[in-house]
Parts: C-alpha cells; sequence; structure tokens
C-alpha cells in the first residue's frame, strides 16, 4: 500500500461508525490559495512576527498595523474559493448523516472556507476573519465584515469610539470555553477522528485526538508531512487534503 492509498480497515471503520469528528487546520485551505502558518515555504509565521500580530500586547501597541494586517487577511480569504478538499468533506458529511450518524466538523482555520462549501455545524476554535468586534469589553459590539477592506486602521466601534478587533483568537488569549467544551464532546464521543492539513503544535486543539482513546475510537492523519500527533494516529496517509479526501469520500460511496 502506498502511502496515499485508502486502506481497507479504514473504510470498513467508517461504514461502522456513527459518530465522526473532524479537526482541520491551515492546510486544508492552502490548496485555496490561502498561507499556512508553519510552512517551510508559505508559511506566515515565516514572513511575520506572530508575536508582534496576534497577541494582544501586539494589537495595543500597534492597533493599526494588527487591524490592517488581519483586514488585509479577510479580504485575500474572501477572494479565494473552497477547494476539493472542503467539497470532499461535505460529501463525507452528507454520507454520515444520511445513515442518521453524526459528523462534527472542529477548525482552527478563520477563513470560513468550510461553511462556504457547505459544512454545516462547524465549530470555529480561533474565531473567523470576518467577525470583527469592539476592544472595549464594556461595549463589544459586534459584527460580521464582508466587504471591502476598512476605510481607516484601526477601525473604530460606531457606539462607543474605541478601536475594532478581528474576532479571532489571539496567542495569550483562551478560546471560548463552550467552544471548547462542544469540540471536547465531539471528539470523546467520536468512533472515527480525522485530523486534517494541522501541525498539531498548537494546544488545545492538538490535544482532541488524545480523548478518543478513552473510547477505543480510531484516528487518521492526512497530511503531506509527519506531525506532532502522527505517531498517536491509527492511520497515516501521506498526502494532500485536496487530493486525498475526494478519494477517501469516493471510497466510503459517499454520493457527489
Ligand atoms: P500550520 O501552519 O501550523 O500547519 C499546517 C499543516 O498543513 C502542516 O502540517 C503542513 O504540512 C500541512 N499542509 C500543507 N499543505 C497541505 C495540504 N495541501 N493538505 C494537507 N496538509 C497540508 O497550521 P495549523 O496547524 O492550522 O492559531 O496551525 C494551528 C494554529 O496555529 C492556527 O490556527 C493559528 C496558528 O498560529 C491561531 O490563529 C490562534
Amino acid at each position: 500500500m502506498n502511502d496515499t492509498q485508502i486502506p481497507a480497515e479504514l473504510i470498513h471503520t467508517w461504514r461502522r461508525a456513527d459518530f465522526v469528528a473532524v479537526l482541520t487546520g491551515a492546510g486544508v485551505s492552502a490548496e485555496s490559495g490561502i498561507p499556512t502558518f508553519r510552512d517551510a515555504l508559505t508559511g506566515m509565521w515565516a514572513k511575520f512576527d506572530a508575536l508582534q500580530l496576534a497577541t494582544v500586547d501586539g494589537f495595543k501597541k500597534n492597533p493599526e498595523l494588527v487591524t490592517r494586517w488581519y483586514d488585509e487577511r479577510r479580504v485575500a480569504c474572501a477572494a479565494r474559493e473552497p477547494n476539493a478538499g472542503h467539497h470532499a468533506l461535505v460529501r463525507l458529511q452528507d454520507e454520515v448523516e444520511a445513515r442518521g450518524g453524526t459528523f462534527v466538523l472542529i477548525t482552527q482555520n478563520v477563513d470560513r472556507l468550510h461553511q462556504r462549501a457547505g459544512s454545516r455545524g462547524v465549530i470555529e476554535l480561533h474565531g473567523a476573519l470576518n467577525v470583527w468586534r469592539c476592544s472595549n469589553g464594556k461595549c463589544g459590539r459586534q459584527r460580521e465584515e464582508t466587504g471591502g477592506p476598512f476605510g481607516q486602521y484601526p477601525p473604530l466601534c460606531e457606539a462607543c469610539g474605541n478601536p475594532r478587533r478581528p474576532g479571532v483568537v489571539w496567542f495569550q488569549e483562551n478560546l471560548d470555553p463552550a467552544t471548547l467544551l462542544a469540540a471536547q464532546q465531539a471528539a470523546a464521543a467520536s468512533r472515527l477522528f480525522l485530523s486534517l492539513g494541522t501541525s498539531s503544535l498548537i494546544h488545545p486543539a492538538a490535544g482532541l485526538v488524545d480523548l478518543i482513546r478513552f473510547n477505543g475510537g480510531k484516528s487518521l492523519e492526512i497530511n503531506p508531512e509527519a506531525t506532532a500527533n502522527s505517531g498517536a494516529m491509527t492511520w497515516v496517509i501521506r498526502g494532500k487534503t485536496g487530493e486525498v479526501l475526494p478519494r477517501l469520500a469516493d471510497a466510503v460511496g459517499a454520493g457527489n
């Protein structure tokens, strides 16, 4: 069996799995032209200083730089399209739900390509680029932004005049507790857990796979490279999600 074939045992497990949980990372959006964070070639953290741009301190120090950077990513992502991997995940969700099963997609991505492809009930662990809120906790006025670039940086809250910030989770910040609990409950209940396009370096997302051990669930990693969690997986397929996921959907008989 070469590295990218779909193992027969995986197909058998898939067909019996009445609860499938999926965790996606930036690699799933790579084939849509959206850079990842840590890839040697296109990784954003190779070009930008994460601590300057993706932290509360960075925002406080330079709200103009941080909000401009996030708004540029928001506009860039809106111009991208879901790829074959996103569409295959919709087919796989349809297949599981058509036989009365539960399918929960948990994403670390903030680009909303899963939702634009048609995935339902997506758990966004790290928020979304097109959700912006007032940085003043007492105000917190929030709105989805779907238009072009803001006219000024930082954008200011219409209600209280304070700078608005992107609704994404920054380093030094905690995830929304209810969102994290929903993801942990899904992982713990799943019979099959898919880890797709993530380096598995950022917790608590990277710890979700550990939760399936308690219920005897099985796990699959799809990634061209080895990750921090590869050794914990039942199966590993070394390939691109845009290529492997459509083949997995075909192999398990998911409709088109
Ligand atoms: P990373 O950039 O850390 O990892 C991307 C992974 O995708 C790597 O393991 C690549 O090998 C893999 N990859 C690249 N192209 C792929 C493809 N076509 N198909 C499948 N896999 C591919 O991104 P994440 O693991 O998502 O945090 O990073 C996790 C978090 O760290 C992000 O959510 C972000 C970042 O700082 C926040 O925004 C809070």
